[in-house]
């Protein structure tokens, strides 16, 4: 597909915009991306309104199953956050372009700070399926980056910088909250890949030499993009699986889905915790 250019892309900002302004007189300062079976993380949230995708103009609709496809809009510990329940996967068929977008909506709306989740395979043999990971970092090994194109210098770099990209203040929040509320919080690099295929045991193997704790289908797209366009970032794994090259074990959806469901209750504290800090 066509690159659009930035005169495209703000046109289409503005129409996305104006839709949502007109049933949601709202502006959210934090994002919330909720990844594979955590989308009832909502729960917790004082609901101002929603707001279905395939309602917004260009907006992508979700394909997979397992997410539900809509802005949430509301309160979590005082502060005013949009959620987005389901979120797109370039497995699915989007350019990257279009996993961009929702992000610069987002913005346009208010948005400071993007809190990301994800459900992911975990390489590093201390960690345990349903544990939770805070990203301290990420390696992209998509083939291809949503700032390929046209860069608008107003809205963010043509080179960004990618120093600090998951925000140290509040991975240091993320750490305290963990201890208050007794959670063991690993921490780690998480790599992004297309998928859909989970890796092969070289690949993990692979994967893990290459300096990464946990590995997914999602999260690095979504995070370029905010970090383009000056957001903070904090990302949390949950560890659904292991994928550890020398000990293999069959890998269900059904089993990626139940884990990241059990593990969100602990998940959806942690992020309440956070929030109230920031
Ligand atoms: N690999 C890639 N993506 C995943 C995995 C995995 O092992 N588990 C959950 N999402």
């Amino acid at each position: 597909m066509a690159l659009l250019t930035w005169q495209e892309i703000h046109q289409m900002l503005d129409e996305a915009v104006a839709r949502i302004r007109k049933d949601i007189d709202f502006e959210p300062e934090i994002g919330i991306i909720l990844g594979t079976g955590l989308g009832s993380l909502v729960d917790g949230i004082e609901m101002v309104g929603t707001v279905g995708y395939e309602t917004i103009p260009h907006f992508p609709v979700s394909t997979v199953e397992s997410h539900a496809g809509r802005l949430l809009f509301g309160n979590l510990e005082g502060k005013k956050v949009v959620c987005m329940q389901g979120r797109f996967h370039y497995y699915e068929g989007y350019t990257m372009q279009q996993i961009a977008f929702p992000i610069r909506v987002m913005k346009k709306l208010g948005m400071k700070t993007l809190i990301v989740s994800n459900a992911a395979g975990g390489m590093n043999p201390n960690f345990k399926p349903g544990d939770i990971m805070l990203i301290k970092d990420h390696i992209n090994f998509f083939p291809g980056n949503p700032l390929i194109g046209p860069n608008d210098n107003d809205w963010g770099d043509r080179f960004p910088d990618m120093y600090e990209v998951y925000n140290k203040g509040y991975q240091q929040i993320a750490k305290e909250v963990a201890l208050e509320q007794n959670l063991r919080l690993q921490e780690g690099v998480y790599v992004g890949l297309t998928g859909p295929c989970l890796e092969t045991a070289a690949e993990y193997r692979m994967l893990r030499g290459f300096g990464a704790d946990a590995v997914g289908m999602s999260t690095v797209p979504e995070v370029i993009t905010a970090h383009h366009q000056h957001n903070k970032i904090l990302g949390f794994t949950i560890v659904t699986d292991m994928g550890l090259a020398d000990n293999m074990h069959p890998c269900s959806l059904e089993d990626v889905i139940g884990t990241a469901s059990k593990t969100e209750p602990k998940l959806r504290d942690l992020i309440a915790g956070c929030v109230k800090r920031m």
